[in-house]
């Protein structure tokens, strides 16, 4: 896929299905800004891709992300592609979850990618071009279920009502915002899955297997790139065939 000219902002772009995002921008032309908590991770991530640069991002502080987005517009003078990608899961039991756990699951989650997409609408709108892609989950729509519980599916649930919004009001100012909810993917966040777990897990995928970072990547690149120019408000599953929407 083209990304030439293009700067691509991915947050949590340091590891996982971000970095794998990251790599095929670069892969395509592109320039990957990898916004991470993780300062000396998107670094390493930057020297192993060529094309891309990094900062230090926590998504659930809102005026950081205001300041760091503001930061790269000026650098950089236009982001043409933002992928709210950084996440957090939580996995405890409904009636473990206290109110700490849920803030912040709701900070990094839900008002991390609204503050990012706020940060960046206005200069995307000014540019008349722009797309958004944000990473929901199978969580999202299910409840939970696979790893992430009712904490996490809560706020990938909201993402998907965030990305619906923005791509209504964006689409007359050439903003496309789209989602796609991966499954159960091979990254450090499922790593904590014992074996018992991770069985019962993949008995519920059709394909039967995880996914490979760059499996899910692929779709978000789709619906970063201009191949994607007709599609807005998507909500696309990557997840080996649980959903199945009808
Ligand atoms: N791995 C899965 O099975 C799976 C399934 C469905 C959805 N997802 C979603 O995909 C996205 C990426 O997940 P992953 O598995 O690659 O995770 P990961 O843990 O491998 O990577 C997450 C990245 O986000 C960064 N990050 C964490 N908190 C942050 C913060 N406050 N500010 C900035 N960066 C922060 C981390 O440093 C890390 O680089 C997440 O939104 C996750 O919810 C993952």
């Amino acid at each position: 896929m083209d990304f030439t000219k293009k700067n691509v902002v991915v947050t949590g772009g340091a590891s996982g299905i971000g970095k794998a995002i990251a790599a095929g921008i670069v892969k395509g032309g592109g320039h990957a800004i990898i916004v991470d908590l993780n300062l000396d991770a998107a670094k390493a991530a930057c020297t192993e891709l060529g094309n891309a640069s990094a900062y230090r991002i926590d998504m659930g502080d809102s005026d950081n992300v205001r300041t760091v987005m503001a930061q790269v517009l000026q650098d950089l003078g236009q982001v043409h592609v933002l992928v709210n990608n950084a996440g957090i899961v939580s996995t405890k039991a409904f009636e473990d979850v206290d109110q700490a756990e849920w803030n912040r699951a709701v900070a990094i989650n839900l008002t991390g990618v609204y503050t990012a997409i706020s940060a960046l609408y206005p200069s995307m709108k000014e540019k008349g071009y722009g797309r958004i892609v944000n990473i929901s989950s199978v969580a999202g729509k299910r409840g939970g279920g696979l790893l992430g519980t009712s904490a996490y599916a809560a706020t990938k649930a909201g993402v998907i009502g965030l990305t619906k919004a923005v791509a209504r009001e964006g689409a007359p100012h050439g903003i496309a915002c789209n989602c796609v909810c991966p499954s159960y993917t091979l990254t450090p966040m499922t790593a904590i899955m014992d074996e018992e777990k991770t069985k019962k897990v993949l008995s519920t995928i059709p394909l039967g297997r995880g996914a490979q970072p760059e499996e899910i990547a692929n779709m978000v690149l789709f619906f970063a790139s201009d191949l994607a120019s007709f599609a807005t408000g998507e909500i696309s599953d990557c997840d080996g065939g649980v959903t199945m929407d009808g």
